[in-house]
């Protein structure tokens, strides 16, 4: 039987930083109500596009699994704030590899869409298909933020993470997930502004209004991302003692406690880094995961449970057989061109331009 490995692994998160005290000089919040509320000290705010960030972030990627790009089979993005809807935003990544013989394309399934992507590529590699995709997780939310928002822009970060997989014989990479959509609850998460129905009507393009009923998501949430991991514990033949690492979606710590508690998972168990990055919707999981394969936290043969939700209110979880490489065979020295400003004003600029 064919499995999908993941052979690289590589993230990009934009330099400037937006901490707690820099928001707090434009909105009435606080560093204490964030940090309690939420776990977040500070997010990225990036200077270059999403497919910059993709982009560094895929050679990175393939430089730990030692692919050329020019052997990449097939391109998966997963994100929800695309620099452009046509042409897709896989295609402008494939352009810029220089992967002239692979297959792009998206997924938008919210902040699950990373997951979702993964599990794409790891269904079209396992039926033979392709034999190798780069999957990406990747937002660059800020362009689509209302800065003047406390309850939603104090919440969410910008960053990018990829993956890169190969068929294999080996029983590793993607065991098993279960995949779900709590559809009632999808006018609990709008981004107003966001789409077609906005086109045309005078309005200017990425100045959006966000309907966000913060603790009806946050119940379903728990909800969503404890049952599917009992669903895909079970189905695939593992109790959560047997897992040994839980990478969740980084949205808030006390989404992330509520589900390890109610999954039965030791909180020592779970890796968290949203104190870092916020919520950086489809690229929390992608970077988590890298982050925790470069701490050691992934071991070889680990078992890792990864649960996510995001708008729709679509939710998954996914358990991932780790193979015995945790370290890369190669890195590149590809970085993002520097910037000119500070988070704060790239912000500023946002705010300008909202009127
Ligand atoms: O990936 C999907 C994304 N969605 C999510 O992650 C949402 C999940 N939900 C949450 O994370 C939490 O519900 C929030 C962090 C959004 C909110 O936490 P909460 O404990 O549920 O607070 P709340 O919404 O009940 O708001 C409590 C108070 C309100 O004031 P009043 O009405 O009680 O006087 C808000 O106006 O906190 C106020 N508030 C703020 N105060 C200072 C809301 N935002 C802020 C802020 N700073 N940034």
């Amino acid at each position: 039987m064919t499995y999908a490995a993941i052979t690289g692994w590589g993230k990009c998160l934009p330099p400037n930083v937006l901490t707690n005290a820099d928001l707090a000089t434009f909105l009435d919040t606080n560093d204490e109500w964030i940090t309690s509320r939420t776990g977040i000290s500070e997010r990225r705010i990036s200077h270059v596009s999403l497919e910059e960030m993709a982009y560094v972030s895929s050679m990175r990627a393939l430089a730990a699994a030692g692919l050329d790009p020019a052997d990449v089979e097939l391109i998966v993005v997963g994100t929800c704030s695309f620099d452009d809807q046509v042409p897709n935003q896989a295609s402008g990544l494939q352009v810029r590899l220089g992967a002239k013989r692979a297959a792009s394309y998206d997924v938008n399934t919210a902040c699950t869409s990373f997951l979702y992507a993964l599990s794409t590529a790891n269904a079209l590699i396992r039926t033979g298909v392709v034999r190798n995709a780069v999957v990406v997780g990747g937002e660059l939310i800020s362009a689509f933020m209302d800065w003047h928002n406390r309850g939603v822009c104090v919440l969410f970060g910008d960053g990018c993470a990829a993956v890169v997989l190969e068929a294999t014989d080996k029983v590793e990479g993607l065991l098993g997930e279960k995949l779900g959509c709590d559809s009632d609850a999808r006018n609990t998460l709008v981004v107003e502004g966001m789409g077609g129905r906005y086109c045309n009507k005078g309005l200017p393009y990425g100045q959006t209004s966000w309907t966000f009923e913060g603790p009806e998501i946050f119940k379903r949430a728990v909800l969503g991302m404890s049952g599917a991991c009992a669903d895909v514990l079970a189905a695939q033949g593992y109790k959560v003692d047997d897992v040994d690492v839980v990478i969740p979606h980084q949205a808030n710590l006390r989404i992330m406690d509520a589900v390890a508690k109610r999954v039965g998972a030791p909180a020592d168990r779970m890796f968290v880094n949203v104190q870092k990055y916020g919520n950086m919707s489809a690229a929390t999981v992608a970077v988590a995961l890298v982050e925790a394969i470069e701490e050691g936290r992934v071991q070889p043969g680990s078992l890792l449970l990864l649960p996510a939700f995001g708008a729709g209110l679509t939710w998954c979880a996914h358990l991932i057989r780790w193979g015995q490489r945790t370290t890369p065979l190669g890195t590149t020295d590809i970085e993002l061109p520097p910037s000119d400003r500070t988070a704060l004003e790239i912000v500023q600029g946002y705010l300008k331009k909202a009127g």
